[in-house]
């Protein structure tokens, strides 16, 4: 056995899909209640679906009983004050997990480097059914701001980097990827990210929207690359030594 797969991610891990009008909707990201949730860089969640529905964020294999990330079932609260963030949501018809509206604070490339992490979203997916990827709408417009992807870590020549205008709609395999935003700002951005279940429903709707697994990188100065790596090697390896002489272990990367 082994898990169900979009054919539409196997070759690069990501496809971008059509823009969407964000132009004609309100904005019903500003009206969210936010909670503070431990993440990589200066976020706050709104979370639309939840473990149990409540006003949290917390991976579902912490509740009980533990389970996946799918069922995911909406916060009232939330969703009464975003009905078309619920709809897009639900569009692809795929099983949702985890939804929420992520607030980013601008950060500066070498902190996005410093983040870069990969999420859990398959813990505890039985064998056989859909592995677990996520849909990434961005609401705010960030067009000068990017999506770092990289499938090695610590290495530059791995990157894309995608920008993120309003209306940019991605499907990543988030798992596969070790991934961050760098947010120029000044404003926050926000995006709503929402975990699905690959299957044919989802495999539709990359198709209908036009999924290209290649976007077109945004240049950068090979030379400003090398000295935000420097820069994450020292800080990440000051971490290690704060944690050490903590007594501590490795320290886990939470999502998103
Ligand atoms: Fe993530």
């Amino acid at each position: 056995m082994s898990y169900i797969r979009s054919a539409a991610l196997e070759e690069t891990g990501y496809v971008v899909l059509d823009s969407y009008d964000q132009s004609k909707d309100p904005k019903e990201w500003l009206d969210l209640e936010y909670v503070a949730w431990k993440s990589s860089g200066d976020t706050r969640f709104a979370p639309l679906a939840s473990a149990a529905g409540e006003m949290e964020c917390n991976g579902f294999w912490n509740h009980t009983p533990p389970r996946t990330d799918k069922d995911g079932v909406w916060v009232p609260a939330n969703v009464a004050k975003a009905p078309i963030l619920k709809a897009r949501a639900e569009e692809p018809g795929a099983n949702i997990g985890r939804c929420r509206v992520i607030e980013l604070q601008p950060n500066s490339y070498a902190t996005a480097l410093y983040n870069l992490h990969q999420d859990d979203n398959n813990r505890l997916n039985p064998d056989g059914t859909g592995w677990i990827v996520r849909g990434f709408f961005n609401l705010s417009d960030d067009k000068d701001s990017f999506l770092i992807l990289r499938e090695d870590r610590f290495d530059p020549e791995t990157e894309v980097r995608i920008a993120l205008p309003a209306g940019a709609q991605l499907i990543v395999d988030t798992q596969r990827f070790w991934h961050a935003v760098w947010q120029k700002g000044p404003e926050p951005r926000y995006c709503l990210i929402t975990s699905y279940e690959s299957g044919p429903e989802l495999d539709a709707y990359i198709a209908a929207k036009h999924g290209s697994p290649h976007a077109a990188t945004a240049p950068l100065d090979p030379a400003f690359v090398q000295e935000a790596q420097a820069d994450v090697r020292r800080r990440l390896a000051e971490r290690a030594a704060t944690l050490a002489a903590q007594g501590r272990g490795a320290w886990v990367d939470d999502e998103d």
